[in-house]
């Protein structure tokens, strides 16, 4: 049994599925390479039959990414595995993914198919898949909650195919580890044709079980984990890849196998998934929250001056958590603004947009006299935000509050390159400016989540700000940075609204739709 475990990062897909953390064309070209400087193997980059763009982007990834294996998802559907096939065309490896469902409520309910079809379908997708790569995944969707012998029986059916790797997903996040791990060892025992596939584990958070499951399962034999930056992903997310990693890597005495992921870029891939999505992360998450590594008790600070390994059992600054180094400041010059941006993987297509991301950097120092990478990289989100959504834009914001009045927000918005303004009164400030705002947009949303956090440490911090929208069951959300905390949460409303207004159109790759 092969060393290697081959970590499959599906942040651009499965973590794009989680509500409102739809990314970009250069979003995900930004994720994707640092997910390549990390050395994740296989990056699965998005589901190209959801729509011209999703396609457009996995295309882009393909054309960028050199060092890891470029994955596109598809249904066992032809016109789908097409799509994925076409898009990953330009990598220089190149993978297709195709599923169905195999469990009987999903076959019964949302398939509408008999078990023999479902094997065909598969069958079929798989072929068709290896005429664009010899490197072809085949998972049986809901596979916690499939019967073992049907599994058996398509798993099998799919390897002859050509399926060269098969995953097995917790689709719902209904497995605990014994019987998950139960699972993967009848698999590969019972299947004849097993030892030609690399078996692989895609497991879901709903019983906050997903890292577990997927270890157990890895300590049985599979070879492949799917997971995602921050455990983003479809409801309560998928198994994080940080998680994953360092328990792999610390407890080697428990693992006969290791990745080769460099760890030192966790915390800074943590960040800009965070900081691109606008999903924060919680303070006492596992590796990359702000408390992972601090000792508050006085007995901890005590032991862990005396020896750090009384209470640490990794090193902070091997995961990522250097102390945030000053890069630029107010008199750094265009070609070093240019080159640290570009050590952070950061390039820009134009010099007009270099240009104004430089006009808006020296804005930026003129209030905040030390620039971090965080900044920098917080800066590069707003403009690409502002870029891609035209449609309402906040000119200016004026706010009065002092103690014993009524906080009160004039704001200039400008809609489709028309100014209007609007005044509003609220409880506090931020309440003032949305009251503002929405009596200009009439957005009828309802505010689901208000967050700030700040990006670095100090006063002079920029506040990063946000937003999560509902309307009509469409969830959006949105995310805006400044030093003035008022005016960050204004971005980030405007931010989240012309999210709102744009047309979604995109086919969610596991919904009920018949294939
Ligand atoms: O959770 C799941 O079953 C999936 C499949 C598409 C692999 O994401
Ligand atoms: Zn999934």
């Amino acid at each position: 049994m092969s060393d290697h475990l081959i970590v499959f990062d599906t942040t651009l897909r499965d973590g794009e599925q989680s509500p409102g953390a739809s990314m970009t064309r250069e979003e995900k070209i930004r994720i994707a390479k640092i997910l390549e400087r990390m050395r994740v193997d296989i990056i699965e980059a998005g589901f190209p039959a959801a729509s011209p763009g999703d396609f457009e982007a996995v295309r882009a990834v393909a054309e960028t990414i050199t060092d890891s294996t470029v994955c596109a998802l598809a249904r066992a559907v032809g016109s789908d595995v097409d799509r994925a096939g076409e898009a990953i065309k330009p990598a220089v490896s190149g993978r297709v993914h195709t599923f169905i469902a195999t469990s009987p409520i999903h076959m019964r309910d949302k398939l509408r198919m008999q078990p023999d079809e479902v094997v065909e379908h598969a069958i079929k997708a798989i072929k068709r898949a290896r005429q664009y790569s010899d490197d072809v995944e085949f998972s049986p969707e809901d596979a916690g909650r499939s019967e073992t012998d049907f599994l058996c029986r398509v798993l099998e059916a799919a390897i002859d195919a050509g399926a060269r790797t098969v995953n097995i997903p917790d689709t719902v996040g209904y497995n605990l580890p014994e019987e998950f791990a139960a699972l993967i060892v009848e698999l590969m025992e019972r299947i004849p044709n097993s030892d030609k596939a690399v078996f692989s584990v895609h497991c879901h958070d709903d019983l906050g079980l997903a890292v577990a499951n997927s270890l157990a399962a890895v300590r049985c034999g599979a070879r492949q984990v799917e997971c995602t930056i921050n455990g983003l992903g479809e409801r309560a997310g998928n198994a994080s890849l940080e998680e994953i990693v360092m328990a792999v890597r610390t407890r080697q005495d428990m693992f006969s196998c290791d990745t080769r992921i460099e760890t030192k870029y966790i915390v800074p891939a943590s960040r800009l998934v965070s900081n691109i999505t606008g999903f924060p992360v919680q303070p006492n998450k596992a590796i990359v929250g702000a408390n992972a590594f601090a000792h508050e008790a006085g007995i901890h600070q005590d032991g862990v001056l005396k020896s750090r390994e009384t209470y640490e059992i990794m090193r902070a600054e091997d995961v990522g958590w250097a102390a945030s180094r000053i890069v630029l400041g107010k008199h750094s010059g265009r070609n070093a603004f240019r080159s640290r941006l570009a050590e952070l993987g950061i390039q820009f297509s134009t010099e007009e947009k270099l240009n104004s991301a430089f006009a808006r950097f020296k804005d930026l120092a003129d209030k905040k006299h030390e620039i971090f990478d965080e900044d920098l990289q917080a800066l590069v989100t707003e403009q690409g935000l502002e870029h891609a959504n035209e449609h309402l834009r906040l000119v200016s914001l004026k706010v009065c509050s002092q103690t014993g009045e009524t906080p009160n927000a004039a704001v200039v918005l400008s809609v489709n390159g028309e100014e209007k303004r609007a005044e509003a009164s609220g409880s506090g400030p931020v309440d003032a400016v949305y009251k503002a705002i929405d009596s200009v947009v009439g957005s009828q949303s309802e505010l689901q989540l208000y967050s700030v956090s700040a990006i670095t440490s100090g006063t002079d911090a920029q506040g990063e700000v946000t937003v999560r929208l509902e309307r009509a069951g469409r969830i959006v959300n949105g995310h805006g940075a400044d030093t003035d905390i008022v005016i960050a949460s204004a971005k980030a409303y405007v931010n989240a609204l012309n999210k709102l207004v744009s047309p979604s159109q995109r086919t969610h790759p596991q919904s009920g739709q018949a294939i």
